[in-house]
């Protein structure tokens, strides 16, 4: 069965009779002058409709905890819809956990990861009631103790692990390597546990953690993650008496940014993640665990989309023609980042068949600020409102102040109505935290 992350646009897309990009019943020529550009679009029923698959897969799994990872967007308006579709939170800082927590979410159901919580980040998720701690290194393990210790509280634990697996995205994204900053070398469970048995009495040890990296279309990898989180949990009880019913996957799952991604459907993903753990569990003699899984990408990328006005151009003399929009790197610095690829369509002139090849620039001070290389679009003119597809994760939250512009305006679109969720901010914004020294005063 096919999941909404094998397309590359928001399953409402559609051309209207006006002959418009219209998503979500929404006109998206007029999202653009109602609302301005750059803006990011998110389609409502898109995201839940990920959201569902996802439980859909993993429904016959007697006890799976969906923890969407925040990093790929985390906004009060997206945390409020996936906490209603049935979704915990994977959260990677005091910003992520404080937006939970305002959005009304069950604090219980927020996990907390990174490879270095800082101290006050500690002690907010511990007294917002986080409900899981993935310990990364010997630092933090220390520390969380020292900090629950003070409180007179219990924190709960997962050990992240770093199982040794590399898999094929890019380098940057890649995380389960051994030469990785995230999480405990194998070599280095036994003295975590020992500690945490003899010396951390405020930390209470219930499964493992590993994360092997993102977008990632092969099946494989997720195979050999799972024999190795039950192969230590085995060890570990054998070892030290321990019982941990807990395993967290992570996340990675891809997505279909232009035709030549093939990322697997959620349903096949399930299927294969269940029967290894099925079979691992059988090989190492030990009870079926709770499963964690942190999908980010996967859940909420298909579902965006970013709106441009088409701006100057430039045809290089024998060489190529360059389009400018009136974004670029600083709303989506992944091209730039990753060399990461895109789809993209013109608003206005989904029906014209005079095309050419054009380059999509953005319009920040660097000739790296390339949306789109090399892209087949219909002739474009000043004015046009361009649509790149797929852009719902780790664009907004990647997103900076670069050459000092506000960051743009996100609306959420189902039925035909279109809501803010966030403001555009303001120029008023982007100096609002300056301070003048009153040395400087004339
Ligand atoms: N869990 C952990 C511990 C992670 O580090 C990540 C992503 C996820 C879950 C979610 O992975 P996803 O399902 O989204 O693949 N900025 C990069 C992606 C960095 C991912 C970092 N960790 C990009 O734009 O491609």
């Amino acid at each position: 069965m096919n999941s909404t992350n094998q397309n590359i646009k928001p399953s409402t897309a559609r051309t209207n009779a006006k002959g418009n990009l219209e998503i979500g019943g929404c006109d998206a020529v007029e999202l653009a002058e109602t609302y301005g550009t750059p803006l990011y679009v998110i389609d409502e029923s898109t995201l839940r409709s990920m959201c569902r698959d996802f439980k859909k897969a993993f429904k016959d799994y007697p006890h799976v905890n969906m923890m969407y990872a925040s990093k790929a967007l985390c906004t009060s308006a997206i945390a409020k819809i996936v906490d209603s579709e049935g979704f915990g939170f994977d959260t990677v800082s005091g910003g992520e956990i404080y937006t939970c927590y305002k959005s009304g979410i069950d604090m219980e159901k927020v996990l907390f990861n990174g490879n270095n919580k800082g101290y006050e980040e500690l002690k907010l998720a511990l007294d917002l009631g986080v409900g899981r701690f993935s310990v990364d290194n010997f630092f933090e393990m220390s520390l969380l103790n020292e900090i629950a210790k003070s409180e007179n509280k219990i924190a709960d634990i997962l050990l992240r692990i770093t199982p040794g697996i590399e898999c094929h995205t890019h380098e940057y994204i890649q995380t389960g390597h051994l030469d990785s900053k995230f999480g405990f070398d194998l070599t280095q469970i036994d003295e975590a546990v020992e500690l945490i048995q003899n010396e951390y009495h405020n930390l209470n040890l219930h499964g493992l953690h590993a994360h092997i990296g993102s977008q990632i279309c092969e099946t494989q990898v997720f195979v050999d993650e799972i024999d190795i989180l039950i192969e230590e949990i085995a060890r570990l009880d054998k070892k030290f008496n321990i019982k941990m019913g807990e395993i967290n996957i992570g996340g990675g799952l891809a997505v279909k940014y232009t035709e030549q991604d093939v990322p697997p459907s959620v349903f096949d993903i399930a299927q294969i993640i269940v029967t290894s753990l099925e079979k691992s569990v059988k090989k190492y003699n030990v009870e079926l665990p709770v499963l964690f899984l942190e999908p980010g990408r996967s859940v909420i990328s298909t579902s965006g989309v970013t709106l441009y006005t088409v701006g100057s151009s430039k045809q290089v003399p024998n060489g190529k023609k360059y389009v400018a929009v009136d974004g670029g790197m600083a709303d989506n610095p992944r091209p730039s980042l990753y060399e990461a690829e895109y789809v993209a369509e013109v608003a206005n002139k989904k029906e014209t068949t005079d095309t050419e090849i054009i380059t999509l620039a953005g319009k920040y001070c660097e000739s790296g600020d390339i949306l789109i290389k090399d892209i087949k679009l219909p002739k474009l003119d000043e004015g046009d409102i361009i649509c790149v597809y797929n852009t719902g994760a780790y664009n907004y939250s990647m997103a900076s102040n670069y050459n000092r512009r506000e960051k743009p305006c996100m609306v959420l679109v189902n039925s035909s109505q279109s809501d803010i969720i966030i403001k555009r901010e303001t120029l008023d914004d982007l100096i609002s935290k300056d301070v003048i020294p009153d040395k400087l005063k004339g």
